[in-house]
């Protein structure tokens, strides 16, 4: 069986104040149902990892290089993301696919460069509203998941997200069924390449407004196994009703 996510992406927020949040999630869901991860910035990692020592929640990073080392300045590696105690990392956001110009070429450079490293990688992909509405939703999906995931991919190392760029941040949330329709997907794509048995293993998070009003019926869904959480996750008193209606 697959077990649920719920993962928090603090993006470009949070600085040592806010650590506070993650001691209280880590006290509230002491044992939880769920998985439960936070990807905070990375000058955060190292204290976010030693805050939840002990705890049940994980730490994981936003973004890596897909280069083991070198003369990249102001790039972390996998390694390093590790190193600094975070066991994830959340690749190909669409942030990052826009503002950094990555392509689905580069994410997969690296995903394989965090699988090498020993990080469980959680790749997003998602259509824009312009994609949506030329009817080309899931060619979209399909060729950011076959160009962006390695062929090392397995249910133990990687976890997919489905983040329509529409509904992120917007408070529009997709409906349920676009979101069944791009899991199922997902699922049959993922059972074409890897076949079922591995296919049956792969989280698949949604992502995109969700907050604690809607988390419930988004979990519903087939083929739904979680959530990645932008705004909701950076207050524990908004993640904290996510994670329970995951439980
Ligand atoms: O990675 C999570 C994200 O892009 C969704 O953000 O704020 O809409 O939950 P938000």
């Amino acid at each position: 069986m697959r077990r649920k996510l719920a993962a928090g992406n603090w993006k470009m927020h949070g600085t040592g104040a806010d650590l506070a949040e993650i001691a209280t999630l880590a006290r509230t869901h002491a044992d939880p149902a769920c998985e439960v991860l936070i990807c905070p910035p990375a000058t955060l990692i190292e204290r976010a990892a030693r805050e939840v020592r002990g705890s049940a929640l994980m730490i994981g990073a936003q973004d890596c290089h897909s280069a083991p080392q070198g003369a990249h300045t102001g790039d972390i590696s996998a390694a390093m993301i590790r190193d600094a105690g975070a066991g994830h990392v959340i690749l190909g956001h669409s942030e990052r696919r826009q503002d950094h110009a990555e392509t689905s070429a580069v994410v997969h450079a690296k995903a394989t460069a965090a699988l090498h490293a020993g990080l469980i990688t959680i790749i997003c992909l998602g259509e824009t509203l312009a994609d949506r509405e030329r009817g080309a939703t899931l060619d979209v999906i399909g060729q950011q998941l076959a160009g962006s995931t390695p062929d090392a991919a397995r249910g133990e190392n990687t976890v997919i997200a489905y983040e329509p760029v529409w509904a992120i941040g917007s408070g529009h949330v997709a409906h349920p069924d676009q979101i069944a329709e791009v899991h199922g997907f997902l699922r049959e794509r993922l059972a074409h390449r890897f076949g079922t048995g591995v296919a049956a293993m792969i989280r698949l998070l949604y992502g995109g407004s969700v907050k604690p009003a809607n988390a419930a019926g988004i979990f519903a869904i087939p083929d739904v196994d979680g959530a990645l959480v932008g705004g909701a996750s950076l207050r524990a008193e908004s993640f904290s009703p996510v994670i329970s209606a995951l439980e």
